[in-house]
């Protein structure tokens, strides 16, 4: 069985200059179809579950399902993570299901839209730090705050990361990876014009930090997603994502972990759809949730390959949160 903590993977693919994935799961096809793909890419593997993903399942179920995709899968290092956390409560509560990694997002408030002070930020990653680190758990934290809104994640207002402002806060925290705003946003419209990317700012972190780097908002909203889904009666006029190319310059300039959620649900939705139009007959779950676990599976395993995280299953000799934990001993 192969848990792993999100330090570890992380920074591996720092060391060696590849993204991994790190893809929101709500249920069983979806967890299904990741581990799918990583098995067909022999990739290490992040799978994440919001707040509100925890919540919708009773928490325990999708803990258990989480853990049924590690030890199915013994030859694929996986990270169990919590995807923006919002107090040490919720963290705690992630632990307690065998998460190896936590996010504590500190930028907003504990409602999770309005910006939090500097001075926040720091005091609630501090405390998630202490209490994960013991543990042997890794912790990503946040400074700056994405745009867009989806469900309790997002102020609605962007605020680019300060470099300098990123260096202190690393300092100060401890944590082992770091998320930053270089101009993406959550969900499936991300930008109304040009694509702007503040690829500066992610230089500047990258030379002033030395734990991984963290983009949030990077689906890249493919245009035959939209066009099968609006062909099937979907209404998404004017979605757009990140293009792949930015990804892999992101990559190439210090991002070590890509969230992806919007384009999972993406690919889910258009196959349900197509599904539902092409055969109104149909009734049976397993004839329109089986082929949305295979188009996730598909587009992952692209995502997997163009990400560079393809082949690097083998490099791992997974450690432990026991292990972890030694490490940890007077960082915290
Ligand atoms: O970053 C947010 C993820 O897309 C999770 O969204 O809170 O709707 O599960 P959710
Ligand atoms: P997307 O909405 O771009 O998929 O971003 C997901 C994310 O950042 C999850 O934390
Ligand atoms: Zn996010």
């Amino acid at each position: 069985m192969a848990l792993v903590p999100g330090k570890q993977i992380l920074e591996e693919a720092e060391k060696k200059g590849y993204g991994v994935g790190a893809y929101n799961v709500n249920n069983m096809e979806q967890i299904q179809a990741i581990m799918a793909a990583a098995k067909e890419t022999q990739s290490p593997v992040i799978i994440q579950a919001s707040r509100g993903a925890l919540k919708y399942s009773n928490f325990t179920y999708l803990g258990y399902l989480m853990k049924a995709a590690v030890i199915e899968n013994p030859d694929i290092p996986v990270v169990m993570h919590l995807d923006h956390g919002n107090s040490l409560e919720s963290v705690v509560k992630a632990i307690e299901l065998g998460f190896s990694s936590v996010m504590i997002d500190g930028s907003l408030m504990e409602d999770g839209r309005t910006a939090s002070t500097y001075e926040y930020n720091v005091d609630v990653t501090r405390s998630v730090v202490v209490y994960a680190h013991a543990r042997g758990v890794s912790v990503e934290a946040e400074i700056g705050t994405l745009g867009g809104l989806e469900d309790g994640v997002g102020s609605g207002n962007a605020h680019l990361t300060n470099p300098k402002e990123a260096k202190n806060f690393v300092d100060e925290t401890g944590v082992d990876s770091l998320a930053i705003a270089i101009g993406t946003s959550h969900g499936a419209y991300k930008f109304k014009g040009a694509i702007n990317l503040a690829f500066d700012v992610l230089k500047e972190v990258r030379s002033l930090v030395d734990i991984p780097i963290v983009l949030h908002g990077a689906s890249c909203v493919p245009k035959e997603l939209i066009d099968e889904l609006n062909k099937y009666g979907g209404k998404m006029p004017g979605a757009m994502g990140v293009p792949i190319t930015s990804l892999q310059e992101a990559i190439k300039l210090g991002v070590s972990k890509v969230n992806v959620d919007t384009d999972g649900r993406l690919a889910i939705t258009a196959a349900i759809r197509k599904v539902f139009v092409e055969n109104p007959e149909k009734f049976d779950p397993r004839e329109y949730l089986g082929p949305a676990r295979t188009a996730l599976t598909n587009i992952i395993v692209s995502k997997m390959k163009a990400f560079g995280t393809a082949g690097h299953a083998k490099d791992y000799t997974p450690k432990t949160l026991d292990d972890m934990k030694k490490l940890y001993i007077g960082s915290a």
